[in-house]
Order: structure tokens, then sequence, then C-alpha cells
């Protein structure tokens, strides 16, 4: 099974000629949406947009409609969605505006889109990336909690399904772009001794432990490198995100754990590298705007013009590596424990994180929380088996219920030990 998911992202290395693609851009509104439509808007030749969805930013989905003019548009909130139709009809437009879950997976099922973008943030994606998967299609994969949470599953999909699949996080595209042309998801067969994956090491990789427990919302989104979503932004600054990125190689490149290794390089020139047996190591080098690896993914296999800012090797100097340390992101070992474990975990860490991170960003939880409840429910809620998207469903909000009680605690703790000191 393994060695045919490789197949299903190097199935179309074969295709033929340039033709008119008709896409799906899901999270339209958000930063990975915002660039692909940037770079889809410099090829009125190669693309139309079908369908823009979003989930609840109508004056921005608003506008998106009246520049692309798609045939469908999906807002997950029904009442915006309603207004948005309305003022889409006053200015004489005829766009389309559905809501609700059964809507969008619909739209992405339509037989006029072939490609779709999966960049809606979080659990949120699930059904509609794995139903762009089940139904054949160009499935750009920027949704890496998809496979975090149903990797198997997923990856089942893509192959029943014969879709293609295509990374567009940064780092996996960039492995992607190392491997040899006709991998087909045979690490060992190819000669790969490891794929290493870059970091930046976010905002807070020489901050001092204890001085985490002040940090803000603000604060972890400044990433110095990445202009990303909060949820992507604050899971750079724990390096969950690099955890579910390790996920994420291990589904789409069929890498056992022990060949995916993460190094921080502050500067993220380098995406990503994959080292060969013969001691070659073939990395790809670029400046760090996602406008790259979207236009990869949405020419493949011919290179289109991204609007990037020109490559100056000698303005960015020098490049520095080094280890991660594990006390400092301890979100990063969790992952790799998840998948040690297997079945369920990483759906648990991954609804954990969830949790942790909104809380965080609404101000409940401080940022050193969000690690000590992801470790304490990957320990505490067992692994199931994972088989259906029903497992999926249940595994989260099996992780989303523990999480919850365990702010529920630390909220009450917390009470109780200010209480005392007033009464001191
Ligand atoms: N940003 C990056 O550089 C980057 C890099 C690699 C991978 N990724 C991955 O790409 C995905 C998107 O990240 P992002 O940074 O673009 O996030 P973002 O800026 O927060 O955008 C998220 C998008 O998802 C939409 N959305 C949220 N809930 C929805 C729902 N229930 N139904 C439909 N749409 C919904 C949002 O719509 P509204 O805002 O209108 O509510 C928005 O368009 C994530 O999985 C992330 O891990 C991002």
């Amino acid at each position: 099974m393994v060695d045919r998911i490789g197949t299903g992202v190097m199935r179309v290395h074969g295709e033929a000629q340039m033709r008119v693609r008709h896409i799906a851009v899901l999270g339209s509104t958000g930063s990975i949406g915002t660039s692909t439509l940037d770079v889809v808007a410099r090829h009125p030749d190669r693309f139309r947009v079908t369908v823009l969805a979003a989930g609840s930013r109508e004056d921005d989905l608003f506008s998106q409609c009246l520049r692309f003019q798609p045939r469908y548009a999906f807002l997950a909130d029904p009442a915006a969605a309603a207004r948005v139709g309305r003022r889409l009809r006053d200015s004489g437009s005829h766009v389309d505006v559905l809501s609700g879950t059964d809507a969008l997976v619909d739209l992405v099922r339509l037989a006029e889109v072939d490609t779709v973008m999966a960049a809606i943030v979080g659990a949120a994606g699930l059904r509609s990336t794995l139903a762009a998967a089940a139904a054949g299609k160009r499935v750009l994969l920027a949704n890496k909690e998809s496979l975090v949470m149903a990797g198997p599953v997923f990856m089942d999909a893509v192959l029943k399904g014969n879709a293609a699949l295509f990374p567009v996080d940064s780092e996996h595209n960039a492995v992607f772009q190392a491997l040899p042309r006709d991998f087909a998801g045979d690490i060992a067969g190819s000669g790969i001794r490891r794929i290493l994956l870059t970091a930046s090491g976010g905002p807070f990789r020489r901050a001092l432990p204890e001085s985490l427990d002040a940090v803000t919302p603000e604060q972890a989104c400044a990433h110095p490198n990445w202009i990303m979503g909060r949820k992507i932004s604050v899971d750079s600054a724990t390096m969950m995100n690099k955890g579910l990125e390790v996920i994420e190689a291990r589904w789409l490149f069929n890498a056992p754990h022990e060949r995916i290794k993460v190094v921080i390089h502050p500067q993220s020139i380098v995406h990503s590298l994959v080292e060969y047996v013969d001691g070659s190591v073939i990395a790809q080098l670029g400046n760090p705007d996602m406008r790259t690896p979207i236009a990869h993914a949405l020419g493949y296999p011919d290179r289109i013009e991204a609007g990037v800012e020109r490559f100056d090797l000698p303005a960015i100097g020098a490049l520095s590596f080094e280890e991660p340390d594990p006390r400092r992101f301890p979100c990063l070992g969790l992952a790799y424990d998840a998948l040690r474990e297997g079945g369920s975990a990483s759906t648990l860490l991954n609804a954990a994180n969830e949790v942790a991170v909104a809380s965080f960003l609404d101000r409940g939880l401080p940022f050193p929380d969000i690690a000590r409840l992801n470790a304490d429910v990957l320990a505490e809620v067992p692994a199931t088996r994972l088989a259906s998207l029903d497992d999926v469903i249940e595994a989260d909000a099996r992780g989303r219920r523990a999480a919850l009680d365990w702010i529920g605690r630390r909220t009450r703790q917390a009470a109780a030990t200010r209480m005392r000191a007033g009464q001191r």
C-alpha cells in the first residue's frame, strides 16, 4: 500500500501539456489562500478559480469573489454566507454562496474542479481535504493537520481515489523537489539515508525558559522570517509545528521516524534537505516566501513565475545550523513519541494542541502550558486504532475533551492559589 502512496505523489510526472486548471481554494482568506490567489492572478492563461471557501471573513471573501468571479463561494458562518450572497447579487455578480460542511465537501467533489488548494487551518480542514483526495483531485496540501490527524486514512483515500498529492508546506515541498524524480515511497530502496527538515526556531529560539511565562500572543505570533496565520505562528514558537511536520513527512514520504531529523536553521533559506547513502545531500533553497512552494505545486511539472523577490546569496551572507534543544522545545519530542506510539496518538496530540493554542491566543493558558497540556493528554489518553474517518473524529473528540478538562483543572488550581495568596 505504502509504495503506491508514493506513486500518488509522483503519478503526475508523466502529465503532458499545459491545460487550464480549475481550482478550489479552501481557506482563501488566510495566509496561504491569499498567497495562492496572488500566484493564480499572475497566470490567467493557466488557472480559473472555480470555488473560494473561507470561515467567516466575509468582507475579504466578498472582495475575492468580485475579483476572481468563481462559480461558487463558501463561508462556514451561514449568516455571513447569506450576507455575502446578497451583496454579490446586488453588485450584479452570479456567484453562488453556500454554507454547511456537506456543501463544502460537495464543492470539492465537483467534476469541474480538478485542483484543490487545501489551506483551511486545523481540524476544520480534514473533511474537505479528505473528500478532495477521495475524489481523485490534484490536492495541494497545506493543511498538514489532515495528515497528522488521519495519516493512514488520508493516504488510503489518496491511493483509492487515484489523487495526486503535492506538498505545499515549504519543508515538504523542498523534500519533494530533492527526492529522485521517480520516487515511489521506497526510502531505503532509493538510497535515501535521512530527510532533514529545517526549522527557524521561531521567535523564542534564544529566550530563557523562565521568561516564557509572560509571553503574549502578539509576541508568539511575531515570527522572525515568515508571515503566517496565528495558529501556525504559535506552533512555530513552540516548535509543535515542526513536530507536526515530522508526522506529515512520515506519511507523505513513507519515511520511518528514525529517518526524519530536524535541524534549526534560523535564516529559513534552506527549506529542507535529503541525504543519500553516498554522502550527497540535496537541498532546496529560496527566500522565505510561501509563493514559491505554492507556485511549484500549482504549476507542476512546469515552473511558473511566483512574484518572489530575486534570491541574493551574497546579501544573505552566512547560513547557520544547530541542534534543537529538547528542553526548550518539548513539543518536538512529543511528535516523535506520538509516531512511536502509533494509532490515534498523533490525532490526540493534534487535538490537544489546537485546544491549547486557542486558549493561549484567547489569553487563557500561559505559553509554557501548551507543551504541558500536550504532554499530559498524550500520556493520559490511550491511543486507539485508526481505520476510518469515524475513528479519526472519535479520537479527535477525545483529545479535545481531555484538553478542555486539563484547562478546567488548571484554571481551578490557579484560582485556589490566588485565593490562598489573598488570605495571607
Ligand atoms: N501560513 C503559512 O505560511 C503556512 C505554511 C505551511 C503550512 N501552512 C498550513 O496551511 C494551513 C492554513 O494556514 P494559514 O497560515 O493560511 O492560516 P490562516 O491565515 O489562519 O487562514 C486559515 C483559513 O482557513 C479558513 N477557515 C477556518 N475555519 C474554516 C472553516 N470551518 N471552514 C472553511 N474555512 C475555514 C479561514 O477563514 P476565515 O479567516 O475567513 O475565518 C482562513 O481562510 C494550516 O494548516 C497551516 O498549518 C501554512
